[in-house]
């Protein structure tokens, strides 16, 4: 009997030692694949817009892309926690709108949990989304919906400022009420220490070792997305190469007349080369 992870769940694995495992998933059947394969936490991640819909950015990703990619996600799950990204304007212009959208995610996508990125700015949000039952990840170090303020895609936390700033953001979410932190892209001795300062799981990407979870991109695991690929992700796989070769024989065989084969071919008893007979017979070829 399978049994869905909860947020409780999760929590408790901070102190089992049980690295948390965490990846993206952005349709039903991808998102079944994964669940299959036992992973805690399926993040139907706003990196959706760069690997599944080609923006250059996850800014222009809107809630109704994702709640539709979510809803797919959340009827191929079965076992893991299943969270949605808040995308960028969603949750920034008042907390109202942050709970009304939020609530969303819960409501007609069937996510367990969301997931918004910023420090202290955000924790009247936090502390709004909990209080309305909407459980909360959140997302420190680099944060890709505001990249440009951070001066790009860079590693953050390498000076003692902010570092500081990133520890004092990571005790005062934790006290606002998210049940998990995503660290990206931080040094690893950083993310160790913030591991350490709170009581809540840190979930890292490109922080090293020492977190108490690991999530990557699923395109980049499986060498699905092979526009670039960041420093510190693991290709467990390398399907894009695999893929255009599969491509490449189908067109082939087309082309050629090998596919599709006898065993592709549905047979049949009948004889309906004498349809074409009993057509001339009634005139209607005529
Ligand atoms: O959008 C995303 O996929 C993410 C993960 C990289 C954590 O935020």
């Amino acid at each position: 009997m399978v049994r869905k992870r909860t947020v409780k769940d999760i929590l408790a694995m901070k102190h089992n030692d049980a690295g948390i495992s965490m990846l993206t998933a952005y349709d039903a059947s991808m998102a079944r694949l994964l669940d299959e394969g036992g992973v805690d936490i399926l993040l139907i991640g706003d990196s959706l817009g760069m690997v599944v819909l080609g923006y250059d950015s996850t800014v222009p990703v809107t809630m109704d892309e994702m709640l539709h990619h979510s809803r797919a996600v959340s009827r191929g799950t079965k076992q893991a926690l299943v969270v949605g990204d808040m995308p960028f304007g969603s949750y920034q212009v008042s907390e109202q709108e942050a709970v009304t959208n939020g609530v969303r995610f819960l409501k007609e996508a069937g996510c367990d949990a969301v997931k918004l990125e910023g420090g202290q700015e955000m924790c009247e949000v936090v502390r709004a989304l909990t209080l309305a039952g909407v459980p909360v990840m959140g997302h420190l170090g680099l944060t890709p919906q505001t990249a440009g303020q951070l001066g790009g895609f860079k590693v953050q936390g390498r000076d003692l400022v902010s570092a500081r700033r990133l520890v004092a953001d990571a005790r005062a979410l934790e006290e606002a009420g998210v049940f998990a932190l995503v660290l990206e892209c931080v040094p690893g001795k950083l993310a160790r220490l913030v591991t350490g300062s709170v009581a809540v799981p840190t979930i890292g990407i490109g922080a090293g070792a020492d977190c108490d979870g690991q999530v990557l991109v699923t395109n980049d695991l499986l060498g699905l997305f092979d526009k670039f690929t960041p420093a510190f992700v693991k290709q467990y796989l390398n399907l894009a190469p695999q893929i255009r070769a599969a491509v490449a024989a189908f067109r082939n065989e087309v082309a050629d007349g090998v596919f599709p084969a006898a065993e592709h071919t549905f047979g049949s008893k009948v004889d309906f080369a004498s349809i074409m007979q009993n057509d001339e017979d009634e005139g209607i070829n005529e």
